[in-house]
């Protein structure tokens, strides 16, 4: 009998008198070791010199997901610096590749479809969210003509008529809001500006009929169904858990709600309204299908959480800045009251850029982490080093939903470019200046503590925000 059955008869039967959940842990823990160590010495052992660097990680599967998760920016940075410009990663399973910089911003952005798949990585997420048939469960050149129907109807005509009905939302909003009653308080605001959002887009993009069922049952429906778009929903997003039946049973009853309000639409026959769903009513693709009922509803709910993650975070964080430089919102004050007057009116490799890396490299942006709105002016020192091109002297592109800038090779692109590019960019102007216009004329805030300093930002959710509770100090200013 050799030295290692000697040892090893004895050990299978101690391992076999143990305890059944005694056996599973000693199980379970060797299946890990092994698996980490397998996972360890590939990275080592076989590195290949034509693929770019491995960010190492300890867990197979887990890869870097929790480092990436917790702070993405720091992730980027940190390991930008250790690898170069393009480095993979492993998040959520998947060897996910990062090109940072501005040639990275354009070499993914302008990224060839068939090489840049947006909807081959997001259709688990949005699919069961939006519904079918649009967006990301369609052909990419299917989702250019949906933008391009979304993009015409958001006119000049269309945001002259959208600022009057947010100027209103703003200020029923405050007036009926139990958290603004009385002179001064307190309070946690993120949540506030994610109910202004949503009550000023779907009153201006959806009419007024959608507008008013958010105050009786849109607003549950909604919230359940963002529940869907949980990141861990990357995998599991077939599983029957409690939040993934909740997001099915609310994408059913919206799309309903909205399927219904057409045909009302339709039997009470053409109105002046400037907003989306008429528009989306009156479309056809190039095909000469008019857009079949269920996509229009589809693209309703879309175009709604398109809009509003992006705004109410940003809106948030405006709010927090006001707060934190009472001074800016006193300069904001003055510019209405100078130019207003005082009586105011109302499976494979996935590939990703990180416009975020560019958009606070101190190379382009002086001081970056400041909340400094002057530096958008000629002369501030804090201005931007970036060439920027004049409308004539951009060249431009069109991808099937109009024309958009050809370069996506700038540091500076919150509203994305290339065929995924915002077509909300306007509105979101039109709707967070509103916002913040009106809030400005009733409005001082500054931090409780009275500090210029404002809360991180919580990047455990798919779209990043505010930490919260985020609590600012407010006083009406006709107190
Ligand atoms: C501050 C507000 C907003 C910001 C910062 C923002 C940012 C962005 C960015 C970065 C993209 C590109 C995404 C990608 O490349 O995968 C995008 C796409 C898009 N956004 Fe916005 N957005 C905002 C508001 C809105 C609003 C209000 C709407 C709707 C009214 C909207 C509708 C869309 C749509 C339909 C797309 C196209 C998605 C695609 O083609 O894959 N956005 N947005």
């Amino acid at each position: 009998m050799g030295a290692l059955e000697e040892l090893a008869g004895p050990l299978a039967q101690q391992f076999t008198q143990l305890h059944l959940a005694a056996q599973v842990g000693i199980l379970a823990a060797s299946f890990l070791v092994l698996s980490v160590s397998l996972h360890v010495a590939n990275q080592i052992l076989f590195k290949n010199p034509n693929e770019p660097p491995v960010v190492f990680s300890w867990f197979p599967l887990v890869g870097s997901t929790i480092t990436y998760g917790m702070d993405p920016p720091t992730f980027f940075r940190v390991n930008r610096a250790k690898y170069g410009d393009i480095f993979t990663f492993i998040l959520l399973g998947k060897k996910t590749t990062v090109y940072v910089g501005c040639a990275g911003n354009d070499f993914i952005l302008n990224g060839k479809a068939k090489d840049v798949c947006a909807e081959d990585i997001y259709t688990v997420l949005t699919t069961p969210v939006f519904g079918k048939d649009v967006v990301y469960d369609c052909p990419n050149s299917k989702l250019m003509e949906q933008k391009k129907f979304m993009k015409i109807a958001l006119t000049t005509q269309a945001f002259q008529s959208y600022v009057p009905i947010i100027a209103d939302e703003v200020s029923s909003y405050f007036k009926k809001s139990a958290d603004f009653k009385g002179k001064s308080g307190i309070v946690n605001m993120p949540p506030k500006m994610a109910q202004i959002t949503i009550f000023t887009a779907s009153h201006s993009l959806q009419g007024k009929e959608i507008r008013h069922k958010f105050d009786e049952t849109l607003a549950d429906l909604y919230h359940d169904l963002d529940m869907g778009f949980n990141p861990v929903n990357f995998m599991l997003h077939w599983a029957p858990l409690p939040w993934n039946n909740r997001r099915d049973h609310a994408q059913r009853t919206i799309a309903k709600i909205y399927m219904d309000t057409i045909k009302e639409r339709r039997a009470a026959g053409k109105s002046d309204a400037q907003d989306m769903m008429w528009h989306l009513m009156g479309s056809t693709y190039k095909n000469g299908t008019p857009v079949p009922d269920h996509e229009i509803a589809h693209m309703m709910i879309a175009l709604l959480m398109a809009g509003q993650h992006s705004s109410s975070s940003t809106s948030s964080w405006i709010m927090l800045w006001l707060a934190a430089r009472p001074d800016i919102m006193e300069d904001l004050y003055r510019e209405q009251v100078e130019n207003l007057g005082a009586d105011l009116p109302p499976l494979h490799h996935v590939l990703l850029s990180a416009g975020g890396v560019t958009a606070t490299d101190p190379t382009f942006f002086p001081d970056p982490d400041t909340w400094e709105p002057h530096r958008w002016d000629k002369d501030s020192p804090l201005a931007p080093r970036m060439v920027v091109k004049s409308e004539e002297e951009e060249e431009k592109i069109d991808y099937g939903y109009g024309l958009v800038s050809k370069g996506a090779a700038s540091p500076y692109l919150p509203f994305g470019a290339g065929r995924h590019r915002c077509i909300g960019e306007q509105f979101a102007n039109v709707q967070l200046q509103t916002i913040t216009a009106m809030v400005v004329r009733d409005f001082k805030f500054r931090n409780v503590d009275g500090s210029n300093k404002v809360i991180g930002t919580d990047y455990a959710s798919l779209f990043s925000r505010p930490l919260e509770p985020a609590n600012i100090h407010w006083e009406k200013r006709d107190a």
